[in-house]
């Protein structure tokens, strides 16, 4: 066989009773999808969704690793973009698998970062009442996040993922080569959920991130296998999380660490390129652990180690590190308490009582977050 030489993945078992499935991580695994799909799902036909930029880099050698094992597919690719996971492209995706005669047995492929796999999910939810689908993520975000726990949305004109459903994957394959392609600023927000992990529960791994990041970060240049490690451990950390609390009536919500105040910044700055998810839950984090050392649950210095690794890497730690003017603390507020992890006007957040001991508080003081958010934005 051509091609670069692959070494054995690792294998993360997301256990969900008989909804189960394996997230493959590892260097070239892309070319084993046909025999993998083939293993799964005898004489399945697929339909792949991808946007412009995955199809552009890497649709050739899905479709070849698909044709290699006479596995037939057809697909759709759609525009990139968060613009993407709406009605409209929905619509298109539906009507294209059902043209394509993709019937109960057969497979969607969801072949992108998190907005293919949360749009291609969603369509697989709903198109037959329910078709199985495999997703092979290409962002980092998606690898260590969005490909895994079954979470599947759409936007809404009222707010974002507001349209959805919760549908499980039968595999997920993460090649880690694929990143490669992706543009730099994209890796490094990814990487914040992957720093999240060890924030939220794991101080061992945040710690082994302090050393090693910068090997993550090389990919392919790298003779070192860190990127794949750091993409096990997140996968594993957020599979055994979702196996406990599937419909996030609980634990799940921890992994929202970050994400109130992230997406009340994402908002601010019309969730555009000015501030990528990754980047607005880097800030939510930093913050976090700020107001977590103003409460007095874990020392200062131990909020600035967080804060330093956040910053290593070049996320956005200060209000003052996001470009472009962003709204008082009231207006921030209000986008927080849009948020639908909000309940009766109190504000739930995840704190922390240090580095990997993170805990859900839903009776946050509005007031007391109002005042610390006008202190930070008077830093600017
Ligand atoms: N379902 C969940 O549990 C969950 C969790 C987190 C985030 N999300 C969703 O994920 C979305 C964000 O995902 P994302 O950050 O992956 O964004 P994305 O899918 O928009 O990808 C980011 C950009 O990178 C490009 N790209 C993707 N892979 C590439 C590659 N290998 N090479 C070159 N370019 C590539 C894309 O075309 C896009 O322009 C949001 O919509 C968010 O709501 C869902
Ligand atoms: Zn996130």
């Amino acid at each position: 066989m051509t091609g670069p030489v692959r070494i054995e993945p690792a294998i993360v078992r997301v256990a969900l009773a008989d909804r189960s499935y394996d997230i493959v991580i590892g260097r070239g695994q892309i070319a084993t999808l046909g025999a993998r799909i083939e293993a799964l799902r005898p004489h399945a036909k697929t339909f792949i969704v991808t946007d412009g930029n995955v199809a552009l880099h890497h649709l050739d050698a899905v479709e070849a690793a698909l044709a290699e094992s006479g596995v037939a597919h057809s697909q759709l690719v759609v525009p990139p973009g968060e613009g993407t996971k709406s009605f409209k492209v929905f619509a298109d995706v539906c009507e294209a698998v059902i043209a394509a005669r993709i019937e109960r047995g057969d497979l969607v492929i969801a072949l992108g970062g998190g907005v293919i796999g949360d749009l291609a999910g969603f369509a697989a939810s709903a198109v037959r009442r329910g078709l199985d689908y495999v997703q092979v993520p290409t962002t980092l975000l998606a690898q260590v996040d969005s490909s895994v726990g079954g979470k599947t949305a759409i936007n809404s004109a009222h707010g974002k993922n507001l349209i959805g459903a919760f549908h499980q994957p039968i595999l997920v394959i993460a090649d880690t080569t694929l990143l490669d392609t992706l543009p730099p600023r994209e890796f490094r927000a990814g990487y914040a959920e992957v720093i999240k992990y060890g924030l939220l529960g794991d101080p061992a791994f945040f710690a082994w991130l302090e050393a090693n990041w910068r090997e993550v970060f090389a990919g392919a240049n790298s003779a070192s296998s860190a990127r794949e490690h750091a993409i096990a451990v997140s996968c594993r950390a957020k599979a055994a999380i979702v196996a406990r609390d599937e419909r996030e009536t609980g634990e799940r919500a921890l992994l929202n660490f970050g994400h109130t105040l992230g997406h009340a910044l994402e908002a601010a700055c019309g969730f555009s390129d000015r501030l990528l998810h990754g980047e607005a839950v880097a800030a939510g984090m930093a913050l976090a652990f700020v107001f977590s050392a103003r409460l007095g649950l874990i020392a200062a210095a131990e909020a600035e180690r967080a804060v330093r690794h956040l910053a290593a890497v070049g996320l956005p730690t200060r209000l003052r590190d996001i470009p472009g003017r962003l709204p008082d603390a009231d207006a921030l507020l209000q986008l927080m308490a849009q948020d639908k992890k909000v309940k009766r006007g109190e504000l739930t957040f995840i704190l922390v009582r240090g580095i990997g001991a993170a805990f859900v508080e839903p009776g946050v003081d509005p007031a007391q977050v109002r005042a610390f958010l006008s202190e930070k934005l008077a830093e600017q």
